[in-house]
């Protein structure tokens, strides 16, 4: 046996329809026609308005803060709250904008942010929080959804590796002010790279794109604001203004043929994604395991697995029995377990007091993920939680 982290998510029928575009006369391969398509019609799926087709979950990430950076105009406020869990794109587009992550702790039941650490991180130099929704869970509950309205602070939803998850019978992605998702071949649906930068707001449409594409004013897609700007600036070329510092985030019509392909089948996958969860979970060893998930709405890629144990010893006989078994494993789950750990932070939050991050502290020495993908059968899960619950840990 061997169980891969994701196995045949580009399958022949994407092929055939990367083909179809390849055998036309003349192709037009660069962003075009069929990345505007997808965008529609990943907005329609999603419940928004607007999407940004980009290069990929990281470029969105940046992207969204860029736009925050500049629709913020008190300079006051220049935090930014961010999980302690989370890839590690969500922590330096906030630190390459020139802005301070506030970090929180997550909860072991939905690997998302402890909303009263939330509480008490909220100042009046809160800029937003930037939620991820981790390994298909769902981060939001009514109470956040709350203090954002009441505290009036800026929404980024990061749902990267939580596509087709709900809250409320609504898409996660439909609630923040921007929301991102990524298209890596690991994730619930791909285009080989690319990410989507989503919103309601048209404004920030208009932004998303111009950054999107070298801060170009002509992407902007807003013909009287173009107007304006090419009568301030009438000493420049009117096809080469420059609006914002930023770079070439762009994706092509191939991702973008792709992803219409995918999109098609999303739903469905999730679906079985969703059953190979709930059957993964039925199995496994409650004693061994952290089985208390909250998968209500979820949509999970992946199946977590955190250890019971404290023992770095036991946890080390248990990776080297997946090893044995050809079971692909990632150890911290969502980006390598607790980003405060990291070198690249070290010299811009300084020391922090680790007493207040013991979850996500849990998932970086016992929190792993193997993958869950929709051809998996039932019976190889059957295998591996065999495999799994007779480990002596
Ligand atoms: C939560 C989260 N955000 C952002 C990203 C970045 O996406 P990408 O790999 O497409 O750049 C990832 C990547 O896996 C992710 O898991």
């Amino acid at each position: 046996m061997r169980h891969e982290l994701m196995h045949n998510n580009f399958d022949k029928g994407d092929f055939i329809e990367v083909k179809k575009i390849l055998n036309k006369k003349n192709p037009i391969l660069t962003q075009s026609r069929k990345v505007e398509e997808f965008e529609k019609k990943w907005s329609k799926w999603l419940g928004v308005k607007y999407s940004t087709f980009v290069n990929s979950g990281s470029s969105a990430n940046f992207i969204s803060i860029s736009i925050l950076k500049t629709l913020n105009k008190n300079k006051n406020k220049n935090e930014i709250i961010v999980p302690s869990l989370t890839w590690v794109s969500d922590i330096n587009s906030v630190i390459l904008n020139g802005y301070k992550p506030v970090f929180v702790d997550i909860n072991l039941n939905n690997l998302s942010m402890n909303i009263d650490q939330i509480k008490k991180k909220i100042s009046k130099k809160t800029l937003a929080i930037f939620i991820t929704h981790a390994q298909g869970f769902n981060g939001l509950n009514q109470n956040l959804i709350n203090i954002i309205k009441k505290k009036k602070i800026f929404f980024i939803e990061d749902v990267c590796e939580s596509h087709g998850a709900i809250f409320k019978n609504k898409k996660l992605g439909s609630y923040g002010d921007i929301s991102n998702f990524s298209f890596y071949y690991a994730h619930h649906m791909t285009t080989i790279e690319g990410g989507m930068v989503c919103t309601n707001n048209k404004k920030i449409y208009e932004l998303s794109r111009i950054f999107r594409s070298h801060g170009m004013l002509r992407e902007s897609k807003n013909p009287s604001f173009e107007n304006k700007i090419k009568k301030k600036y009438s000493y420049l070329s009117p096809q080469f203004i420059f609006l914002y510092p930023t770079l070439n985030f762009r994706n092509n019509e191939i991702g973008a043929c792709i992803g219409i392909s995918q999109l098609r089948k999303l739903d469905r996958n999730n679906k079985k994604r969703t059953l190979n969860f709930k059957y993964f979970l039925s199995l496994l060893d409650k004693n061994k395991y952290f089985t208390n998930y909250e998968f209500k709405g979820s949509s999970n890629y992946a199946f977590p697995i955190i250890l019971n144990t404290k023992s770095i010893k036991k946890r080390n006989y248990f990776e080297n029995i997946l090893k044995k078994n050809n079971i692909e494993f990632r150890r911290g789950n969502a980006g390598g377990g607790n980003q405060l750990k990291q070198p690249y932070l070290k010299k811009i939050i300084g020391k922090i007091n680790m007493k207040k991050f013991t979850n996500v502290q849990k998932i970086h020495d016992f929190g792993y993920y193997i993958g869950n993908y929709p051809s998996l059968k039932l019976k190889k899960i059957n295998k591996i939680c065999q495999i799994l619950n007779d480990i002596k840990i």
